[in-house]
């Protein structure tokens, strides 16, 4: 990936998460994963996964839940879990969403943050940035599912945006999707790493890795 961004270039970088293995538990896991990136001579803007800082709590079983040491671990080495990037027609917002659910300071004050970042659009589409999709098929479905950010978060987290979104573009599953509901494209970029058999997960859209390359440009 490093090369391929080397000979291509482009504006920006933006790693959805994973960026790490096993950096929730293991710093020496997100040294590494940092390490990856110290030669792209590109900016580059980053959000958490479940393997960078744990997952959201009270969802199901989680084994290894978000807490404040495993934020600040993060961000120790990765720096913004949530930001905002201003791109002129666009604005492209990253957000933590691992921190949906945890009950910790810093959920809300990304929620402060968001409702800021917002207000900054004037009219201009949002791209947001999310590790997990924000639902399956249909925003209103009621499963809970790791998969996907939790329900009551991703309503909330829509009624806020409104209709300036056009853009969700999500990590985590490991398999490219794109689907277009209303006026919004979702879009699930690929793993840079591995793809998953069918025996340990359901084929949603397609299995190959990659990456997304995207032109924020005037919207027809
Ligand atoms: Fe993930």
């Amino acid at each position: 990936m490093a090369r391929i961004i080397s000979s291509f270039r482009p504006d920006l970088v933006v790693n959805t998460g994973d960026i790490s293995f096993d950096g929730a538990d293991l710093e020496e896991d997100l040294a590494f994963a940092r390490g990856c990136h110290s030669d792209l001579d590109v900016p580059l803007r980053a959000i958490p996964g479940n393997h960078d800082v744990g997952d959201n709590p009270g969802q199901l079983d989680v084994p290894m839940p978000i807490t404040e040491q495993r934020l600040l671990r993060y961000r120790s080495h990765f720096g913004d879990d949530y930001w905002l990037h201003d791109v002129g027609l666009w604005l492209l917002i990253g957000l933590n969403v691992q921190l949906f659910g945890s009950g910790m300071a810093a959920e809300e004050e990304q929620w402060a943050f968001l409702s800021s970042a917002a207000s900054q659009a004037h009219g201009r589409p949002i791209a947001l940035f999310v590790h997990k999709p924000l639902f399956h098929m249909d925003p209103d479905e009621a499963d809970v599912n790791h998969r996907y950010v939790p329900p009551d978060h991703r309503r909330r987290l829509m009624d806020m945006l409104g209709a300036s979104v056009r853009l969700v573009a999500s990590g985590h599953v490991h398999q490219h999707r794109r689907h277009r509901v209303g006026n919004v494209d979702h879009c699930w970029a690929p793993s840079t790493a591995f793809v998953l058999p069918d025996s340990r997960q359901p084929r949603l859209g397609t299995k190959h890795v990659g990456y997304i390359d995207y032109t924020f440009g005037e919207i027809g």
